[in-house]
């Protein structure tokens, strides 16, 4: 679990340097240790590193380049490469970073490893916590990102349906939330026939977990997540290249969880209401076919257009009952479309909403915590692409390879009627390459910026 270091007088001192403070640097460092980092190359540019010698083979501090420019362009998280830099040993910043609570952070996250099947033997230097960062609440951020991570890395082999319930049912239960859930062939029974339908292939039967936390009487809060535990497409099979990363399709699910333990760690005064639905999206006779006509919990019958738009259907039906209670907020997360990649790449989420003020604050605080969310239109024209010839919509529609992410939105959006507020995620929950704040593989979006929104709207106790 990353933690911090406790404070000693033993810490190793990391400079912080940049073209400007150099020259302060030095004086600080002693001019023979300065010189020595010249003699080896060192410049203050962003990422170098360098070691300074001490006596008899003593660590006496370590040069560490940062960002010369302003914001926004400078990054916050640049310390946090130290992390896999750094040898083993206790350190603590000698100079404060820009932002000492992101720099922290991303320390924490940067040793993160999933080292389930395959020993980690990476060096995991420690951090003192720097001066007027909190602790815990910073570790806390961590611990649950890397909770997330690894939920995500897990390969499905190893987190099917079953396995990922028990993982929600672990986590409700640890904060004494009260769980229901409903699995196979009572979906049908219980109403939500499109979990069902897309789920029935797997050998493990689909289901949904419904958790709830908190004061009865707070503000209603629903966090929504797509748990598709792996998806080949179904029928509409997917290439190779497209499968590849498919053990990743529940991240959806990961980041609802991460935000959900978030949320009851901290105690925020709101009533929490975790629905994830989880399937795989396998292949087998009673697989659902392209064609196939759907009723769902809302009443609306959804035609299938392409198997492999499975996510949209799932969250139809566990939406359509978060909103039936008319929750104040109402949030989703989900891998839903190779579209938003497309339009804005690994690392920026776009999020859709039709409440204004929400928008605002969403961004806001994205921006703060360096949480990339980008607000992208629920363009009503575009409904006409979703609409269906024989059912009354499309979970594929028309103008394929066009607004791929809108539309999926768009669909969502006619399953939430009551819900005071709405907000859909469209993360893509990986890492393609390494980050200063993280390895390549699971990654977990949005999370951070909506927990300070809700820690702002909503103060524990
Ligand atoms: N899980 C995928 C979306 C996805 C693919 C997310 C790659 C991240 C990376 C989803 O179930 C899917 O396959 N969507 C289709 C929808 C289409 C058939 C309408 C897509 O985006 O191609
Ligand atoms: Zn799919
Ligand atoms: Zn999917």
């Amino acid at each position: 679990m990353p933690a911090f270091a406790s404070p000693t007088p033993d810490a190793t001192p990391v400079w912080l340097v940049n073209a400007e403070n150099w020259p302060t640097v030095k004086s600080r460092v002693g001019a023979a240790a300065a010189a020595f980092a010249e003699r080896c190359g060192f410049e203050p540019k962003a990422g170098r590193m360098q070691c300074l010698p001490g006596e008899a083979g003593a660590l006496h501090g370590v040069l560490f380049g940062v960002d010369e420019s302003k914001a926004p362009a400078r990054d916050p998280f640049g310390p946090a490469r130290l992390a896999t830099l750094l040898p083993e040993g206790v350190y603590r910043f000698a100079n404060p970073p820009d932002d000492s609570d992101l720099a922290a952070l991303g320390f924490l996250l940067g040793l993160y490893r999933y080292d389930r099947f395959k020993a980690d033997k990476t060096p995991k230097p420690r951090l003192v916590a720097p001066d007027g960062v909190d602790a815990i609440r910073v570790q806390r951020i961590a611990e649950a990102i890397a909770y997330g991570r690894d939920l995500v890395n897990t390969p499905a082999n190893a987190l099917g349906p079953h396995a990922l319930e028990q993982e929600a049912v672990k986590l409700a239960e640890h904060f004494d939330a009260s769980v229901a859930m409903v699995r196979g062939d009572e979906l049908v029974a219980a109403n939500f026939p499109l979990i069902h339908a897309v789920g029935r292939a797997a050998s493990e039967e689909p289901r949904i977990i419904d958790f709830s936390w908190g004061r009865e009487d707070a503000p209603k809060v629903t966090v929504i997540g797509k748990g598709v535990t792996f998806d080949t497409g179904g029928l509409d099979i997917k290439p190779a290249s497209g499968m590849e990363l498919m053990k990743k399709d529940m991240g959806g699910a990961a980041t609802t969880l991460t935000l959900a333990r978030l949320i009851m760690e901290a105690g925020l005064d709101l009533r929490l209401r975790a629905v994830i639905p989880i399937v795989e999206n396998a292949i087998s006779a009673p697989a659902m076919r392209p064609g196939d006509v759907l009723q769902t919990r809302k009443g609306l019958t959804v035609e299938v257009g392409n198997t492999d738009a499975e996510g949209r259907l799932i969250l139809a039906d566990a939406l359509a009952l978060a909103d039936e209670e008319a929750p104040e907020l109402m949030l989703d997360f989900a891998t839903l479309t190779g579209a938003a990649r497309v339009a804005l790449g690994p690392d920026l989420v776009p999020f859709y909403t039709d409440d204004e003020k929400l928008a605002a604050e969403i961004a806001g605080h994205s921006a703060r915590v360096r949480d990339p969310l980008w607000r992208m239109p629920l363009w009503r024209p575009y409904d006409a692409m979703i609409e269906g010839t024989v059912g009354d919509i499309s979970n594929s529609g028309t103008g394929v390879g066009m607004a791929g992410s809108i539309t999926a939105a768009l669909f969502l959006r006619r399953f939430v009627e009551k819900a005071r507020s709405w907000a859909h995620f469209d993360v893509y929950a990986w890492n393609p390459k390494p980050r200063a704040h993280g390895p390549m593989g699971g990654e977990i979006q949005a999370a951070r910026a909506l927990f300070e929104l809700l820690s702002e709207r909503y103060p524990g106790r």
